[in-house]
C-alpha cells in the first residue's frame, strides 16, 4: 500500500495550496496528502477554508451544498444536515493567530496528536504572510509614516512556522513565498538569509555547511 501523509497547512488563507495537495490520489484512489489541520486567522478566508474541509468529506457533493452556494439554505442548515462531516471539518480547521501564546497553546496538543497518529509521516505546507516582504507590500509600507521594518512582527512570523516544524518534525515542508523575500532586508540584513539560517539551525545543522562544491559558509542561529 502506498504511503499517505498527514498535512498541516499554516497561514492557510482560503486553502488554495491544500486544495492542490489534497487533490492528489494514489493508484487505490486514496489521498496522498490528507489535510489534518489548516490554520488561518482571517474570518472570511477561514469560512472558505472550513467549507472546503467540509467538501473533502464527500466523494460526491450533496445537493444541499449547491443550495448553500446558491443562497437557498444557510451554512447552519448545511451543517445540521451533515453533522458528522461538519464536525470533521471543524476538527481539521482552526481560526487562530499564529505567533500568539493562545494559538500555541491550542495548536501544540493537536500537532502532537497528528504526529503520533501519522507515525511521523507528516508534511507542512503554507508560508508566512508576504505583506512585509512582497514588492507591493513594501511599496505600501513605505507610505506608512515612521514605518520600521524591525518592529513589523510580520517579518518574523516565519519563526512560528519553524517552531511548528520543530514540534511536528515533518518529513518535508513547502514554505510558500514571494519574489520580494529575496531582496527584503531588516537593519541591512537579508531576511531570506536569516530564514535559511534559522531553518538550518532548527534542522540541527553544524555551524558551517558547504555549498557549490565545497566552499565553506558560516551561519548562526538568529
Ligand atoms: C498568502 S495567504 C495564504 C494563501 C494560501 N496558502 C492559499 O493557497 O490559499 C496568507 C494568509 O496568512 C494569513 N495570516 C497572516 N498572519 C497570520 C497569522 N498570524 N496567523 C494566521 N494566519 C495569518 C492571512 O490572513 C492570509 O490569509
Amino acid at each position: 500500500m502506498s504511503r499517505s501523509f498527514k498535512t498541516v497547512d499554516l497561514f492557510a488563507g482560503p486553502g488554495g495550496l491544500a486544495e492542490g495537495f489534497s487533490s492528489l490520489r494514489n493508484a487505490e484512489g486514496k489521498r496522498i496528502f490528507d489535510i489534518a489541520l489548516s490554520v488561518e486567522k482571517e474570518p472570511s478566508a477561514f469560512a472558505t477554508l472550513r467549507l472546503r474541509a467540509f467538501t473533502r468529506q464527500f466523494t460526491a457533493l450533496p445537493d444541499c451544498y449547491y443550495q448553500y452556494l446558491a443562497g437557498e439554505i444557510t451554512r447552519q442548515t448545511l451543517a445540521d444536515r451533515y453533522p458528522e462531516e461538519w464536525k470533521a471539518a471543524e476538527d481539521e480547521t482552526a481560526m487562530l493567530e499564529l505567533g500568539t501564546e493562545d494559538a500555541q497553546q491550542a495548536l501544540d496538543p493537536c500537532l502532537d496528536r497528528i504526529r503520533k497518529e501519522a507515525d511521523g509521516d507528516t508534511i507542512v505546507i503554507g508560508g508566512p504572510p508576504c505583506q512585509a516582504y512582497s514588492l507591493v507590500g513594501r511599496a505600501r509600507n513605505r507610505g506608512i509614516k515612521n514605518y520600521d521594518p524591525a518592529t513589523d512582527h510580520r517579518h518574523f512570523l516565519y519563526r512560528e512556522y519553524i517552531r511548528i516544524l520543530g514540534r511536528l518534525q515533518p518529513i518535508a515542508f513547502v514554505m510558500e513565498n514571494v519574489k520580494g523575500m529575496l531582496s527584503s532586508r531588516v537593519k541591512g540584513e537579508s531576511i531570506f538569509e536569516r530564514v535559511l539560517n534559522d531553518l538550518r539551525a532548527a534542522g540541527g545543522e553544524p555551524d558551517s555547511y558547504t555549498v557549490n562544491g565545497g566552499a565553506k559558509v558560516g551561519h548562526s542561529a538568529a
